[in-house]
């Protein structure tokens, strides 16, 4: 939830100020940028050094570089963050950030940000109970600022009670389920299918296709990434998921890939179906490796199940199914005769005559059509954007 983002972490002069180090430490490892910004006195408590070698970015604590002279453009740090918390907030911050008193840099950045702020005061126990502080908050979390509540125990006075800072691991669970919980796709369960599936022949041989997997595994990442709970069945391939949110099952044949799908499908709010799944599967497995002869050799082949047709049958009110059409001729004609036959409500056409799209590439060029035969064509772009326009139109059908 927080590889990419750009935080500002605004410390306050507070002994819990040494958390903060290796609360920045969490957040770089997740992946997030962090500008730390302090306030005068935060620096009587951790130096900046610690804070921008952990953070790799200079910390800012005043509106002028003594050195140069050169303006901390605090309007532009406030643009610049996706989120901002302060941790530790102390009591005096919070009281300026409540009444809108700019006294320093940190307090400016506040007032300039437009995202969303968190707070995590940190005082000692009569201070947190003070009606001023209480009232404070109130205000704070009033204004859409975000309360991340301090813990109970040993405080610096010696006193045991509440006022403690929120551990660092706490602070970016609780930042991390909170972006999750805002993104357009929370509480969602969807089934994504990909790959080839393999059909055995015998125990060395088998009959498969050219799909790589790479279209439904940007899906599944896409549909993590808008906080969606994936369940990925996955014929044999080599991609790997970005996301370990995602839940994979692999499966080697059409079969084994009908059996989990009717598992998860009830449960799932829609169903991508991207695998390029065999429909034909050779009647019999010899046990033994067929040895070769002098003359020619015939397999003898049965109809698979079809999974998409099977799960459109089943299909209940509300549930979205997305099935995908790799086409060489008659395109939108064949398309659409899979959208209907199966009962979907968005396939997804590619054609083999545009150069860059299907099997094995890195790039697709798609077309999508809703059951209403609302017809979309994107330009050739490469499959995580692919996976993104499918997912904005997937998005789009689950809130109708
Ligand atoms: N599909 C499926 N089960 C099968 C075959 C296909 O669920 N046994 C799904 C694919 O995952 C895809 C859609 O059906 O989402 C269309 O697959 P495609 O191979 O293009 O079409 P088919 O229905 O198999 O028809 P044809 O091969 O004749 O074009």
């Amino acid at each position: 939830m927080l590889e990419g983002k750009k935080i500002v972490l605004g410390v306050c002069g507070s002994i819990a100020a040494y958390k903060s180090a290796t609360l920045v430490r969490l957040l770089v490892k997740a992946g997030a940028q962090v500008q730390v910004v302090m306030t005068p006195d935060a620096t009587n408590f951790i130096t900046p050094l610690t804070l921008s070698t952990l953070s790799k970015r200079p910390v800012y604590s005043d509106y002028f570089k003594a050195e140069t002279g050169e303006w901390n453009n605090h309007v532009e740090l406030g643009l610049w963050a996706d989120v901002m918390i302060l941790a530790p907030a102390s009591a005096n911050t919070m009281a300026k950030m409540a009444t809108g008193l700019v006294d320093n840099l940190l307090t400016a950045v506040y007032l300039s940000a437009k995202c969303p702020v968190y707070f995590a005061p940190a005082m000692d126990l009569d201070m947190w109970k003070h009606n001023s502080t209480q009232h404070n908050i109130t205000e704070l979390k009033g204004f859409g600022n975000i309360l991340i509540p301090p813990g109970s125990g040993e405080l610096a006075s010696g006193l045991h009670g509440e006022g403690r800072m929120a551990e660092p691991e706490v602070i970016v669970a609780f930042l991390a389920e909170d972006i999750r919980k805002k993104l357009p796709l929370f509480g969602k369960q969807i089934l994504v299918t990909a790959g080839p599936t393999y059909e055995a022949i015998d125990p060395v041989r088998f009959i498969g296709n050219h799909s790589s997997g790479k279209m439904g595994f940007a899906l599944a990442d896409e549909l993590a990434l808008l906080g969606a709970d994936v369940t990925l069945v996955a014929g044999p391939t080599a991609q790997a998921s970005k996301y370990q949110s995602i839940k994979r099952i692999n499966v080697t044949s059409a079969a084994d890939m009908l059996q989990e799908c009717l598992a998860y499908f009830p449960a799932a709010n829609a169903c991508v179906m991207c695998a390029a799944v065999a429909d034909y599967t050779p009647v019999t497995v010899a046990e033994q490796k067929i040895k070769k002869h002098d003359y020619g050799f015939n397999i003898e082949l049965k109809k698979t199940t079809d999974i998409l047709k099977t799960l459109g049958a089943q299909k209940c009110e509300g549930q979205i199914l997305v099935g995908f059409a790799l086409e060489t001729e008659h395109e939108e004609e064949y398309a659409i005769g899979k959208l209907q036959k199966k009962n979907l409500d968005l396939i997804v056409l590619n054609s083999l005559n545009d150069a860059g799209a299907g099997f094995k590439s890195d790039t697709n060029k798609v077309t999508l059509i809703d059951r209403d035969l609302n017809k979309t064509s994107y330009d050739l772009k490469n499959k995580a954007e692919v996976a993104h326009d499918i997912c904005v139109k997937l998005t789009q059908l689950l809130k109708k």
